[in-house]
């Protein structure tokens, strides 16, 4: 029996990266699962892995109707949302912070903050109804220990670990627990952009002496943390701000 067994769950920005680690493990543990991206060929690829259990929907998360539509087709198709994963995030190359145009400015805002507004409008009232659910977010390190040359990223990240905390005390007597997890550094779709650098040994290790276990995050850590937050065993867990991080936060 797994720990998510026939849990309804849809985890953003799951074709590729943390949220593809996430979907799959989440599908290994009985989930049904929406691999929801903005790019629905990395998506369709992503639940073509998984099988029967998932899902693919082209969805951009700074786009209120694409979130509704997929909110609407769980309501349809299933009658409930227990788990959702906002995951999906970008960020700017790392450089300057006067060098970082306003244009992206509102794009990463968009994406990686109001996307969860947009998310909490859809899901939290057929949580309420159901009698519970759970949220994670995905903010970063970036929110708790900013790297410089990142800091309109690192402020998005620190909006969304306390907006984690504040959701989570307000929707705790509705049974909504809200969680978020916080990776270091990972060798994802980003990694090249947040090193600001070339993806050369050098500058990986670099970054790799900043992280005291000394490797980088991977998706199966982020699974992991997502795993246990998300099921029973996390019942009275709620408004964590949880480092994964290989002591990187400390
Ligand atoms: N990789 C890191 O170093 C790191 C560290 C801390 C936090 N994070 C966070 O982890 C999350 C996942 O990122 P990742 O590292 O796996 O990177 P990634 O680039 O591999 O994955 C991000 C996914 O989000 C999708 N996406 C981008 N914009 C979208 C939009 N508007 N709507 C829907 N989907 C969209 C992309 O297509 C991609 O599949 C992000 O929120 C990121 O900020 C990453």
């Amino acid at each position: 029996m797994g720990q998510l067994e026939n849990k309804i769950a849809v985890v953003t920005g799951s074709g590729s990266g943390f949220g593809e680690g996430i979907a799959k493990l989440y599908a290994e543990e009985g989930a049904r699962v929406i691999v929801a991206d903005i790019n629905l060929e990395a998506a369709n690829r992503v639940a073509a892995d998984i099988g029967s259990a998932a899902r693919a929907f082209k969805v951009d998360v700074s786009n209120r109707n694409d979130i509704n539509h997929v909110v609407n087709h769980c309501k349809d198709e299933f009658g409930r949302v227990d788990i959702v994963v906002n995951n999906a995030g970008i960020t700017h190359k790392n450089q300057p912070m006067l060098d970082v145009d306003e244009a992206m400015f509102e794009r990463i805002f968009n994406i990686n903050v109001k996307s969860i507004y947009y998310m909490a409008h859809a899901v939290v009232p057929l949580m309420r109804d159901q009698g519970g659910g759970v949220i994670v977010n995905i903010g970063s390190t970036a929110g708790i220990r900013p790297r410089p040359g990142l800091t309109w990223y690192n402020a998005s990240k620190g909006a969304i670990n306390l907006l984690s905390k504040s959701m989570a005390v307000e929707l705790a007597p509705d049974k909504i627990r809200v969680n978020v997890i916080c990776p270091v550094m990972g060798v994802t779709g980003m990694f090249e952009l947040a090193m600001g650098l070339p993806d050369t040994p050098e500058n990986r290790a670099r970054f790799i002496s900043s992280i005291p276990s000394g490797r980088f995050c991977q998706p199966s850590d982020i699974a992991a943390a997502a795993l246990f937050l998300a099921s029973d065993a996390a019942e009275f867990i709620t408004g964590v701000e949880l480092p994964v991080d290989g002591g990187r936060t400390i």
